[in-house]
C-alpha cells in the first residue's frame, strides 16, 4: 500500500484528480465514490475538462452504493450526487454512469446483477474510496466480509449519525443500503483511497497499520496489490509510521512518479 501524506484536502485533491484523469484519458471504467470527501477530486477534474481537454467520453462509471427506497430523483439518492457533483459537468455519456438498483424488491439478484455489469464492462480500472469514520468503505460495515458480494446492508447507528447532515432530520436517513461489497470492489485494478480531516485519523491509522480485519472493512486495501491512500496532515495525525512513508514518498523512483 502506498501512503502519501499532502498538506492539505487540496493538494489531496489535485493529486487524485491528476492519478484518475491519467485513466480517464484511456477510456476506462471508473469506479465513483460519494460523500464529502471526493468532492474537489471532481471540481478539479471538472475544471481539467473545461481548461484542458481532459475527455472522459469513452469512459463507463459504477458508483459504489445505493441507498434503498430513495426514489433516483430525491436530492440525496447516489443516481442524483454523482450526476450534480460529477458527471453532468463533464463529457461522460450519462447512460454509461452506472449505479445499484435502490428500489428493487428483489436486492439479491440486484447485487449479482451490479457486479455482472461491472465485470462485462471489463471491470473496473480504479476505484475512487472514502472511508467512514467506523473504517467503512462503500457501505461496507464493521463486520462485512473480506469477500462480500453487492448486497443489502443496514447501515451502522454511526454512519446514520454521520449522514444525517445531508437530510432534514435524522429520521430522513435511509437505514439500508445496496453497496458494491468488499470482494467487489477488490477486483477493481487500482484501488486509491482519499482521507482528510482529524475525523478520519483513527480509521486511517486502523485501516493502514491496524490488523486486516472485518472489524475495519477499509484494512480489506492491505490485501491489494495496488492501493494507494492519499491522506492530509489531520487525517494522517495517528499514523505510527508517517516519517517513513514521507521518505518513501520523497525517495520515489522516477517511473513510479504521478
Ligand atoms: C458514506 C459513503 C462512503 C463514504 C463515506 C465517508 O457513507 N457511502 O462511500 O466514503 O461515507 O463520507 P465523507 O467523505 O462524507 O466523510
Amino acid at each position: 500500500m502506498e501512503i502519501l501524506i499532502r498538506p492539505d484536502p487540496e493538494d489531496v485533491a489535485a493529486l487524485a484528480a491528476q492519478i484518475l484523469a491519467g485513466y480517464a484519458g484511456d477510456g476506462a471504467t471508473l469506479g465513483l465514490a460519494t460523500g464529502s470527501t471526493p468532492l474537489a477530486t471532481y471540481q478539479e477534474l471538472i475544471r481539467l475538462h473545461h481548461h484542458e481537454g481532459l475527455s472522459f467520453s469513452k469512459c463507463q462509471a459504477f458508483l459504489l452504493d445505493e441507498y434503498v427506497g430513495l426514489p433516483r430523483d430525491h436530492e440525496q439518492s447516489y443516481y442524483r450526487t454523482i450526476r450534480r457533483e460529477f458527471t453532468e459537468h463533464i463529457d461522460i455519456d450519462d447512460s454509461a454512469v452506472h449505479s445499484p438498483d435502490g428500489l428493487t424488491e428483489d436486492s439479491d439478484a440486484a447485487g449479482r446483477a451490479y457486479d455482472e455489469a461491472i465485470q462485462q464492462s471489463g471491470g473496473v480500472d480504479i476505484q475512487l474510496l472514502g472511508v467512514g469514520t467506523n473504517g467503512h468503505i462503500g457501505f461496507n460495515e464493521p463486520g462485512s466480509s473480506l469477500s462480500s458480494p453487492t448486497r443489502l446492508k443496514t447501515l451502522h447507528p454511526q454512519t446514520v449519525k454521520d449522514n444525517a447532515r445531508f437530510f432534514e432530520r435524522a429520521a430522513d436517513v435511509p437505514r439500508h443500503v445496496l453497496t458494491q461489497g468488499l470482494g467487489t470492489i477488490s477486483r477493481a485494478r487500482h484501488l486509491l483511497l482519499l482521507a482528510t480531516g482529524e475525523g478520519k485519523a483513527q480509521a486511517v491509522a486502523a485501516l493502514a497499520e491496524g490488523p486486516v480485519s472485518a472489524r475495519c472493512p477499509a484494512s480489506v486495501l492491505q490485501l491489494h496489490p495496488h492501493a494507494t491512500v492519499i491522506v492530509d496532515e489531520a487525517a494522517a495525525q495517528n499514523l505510527q509510521d508517517s516519517e517513513y512513508y514521507r521518505y518513501a514518498d520523497a525517495n520515489k523512483p522516477h517511473w513510479q512518479r504521478h
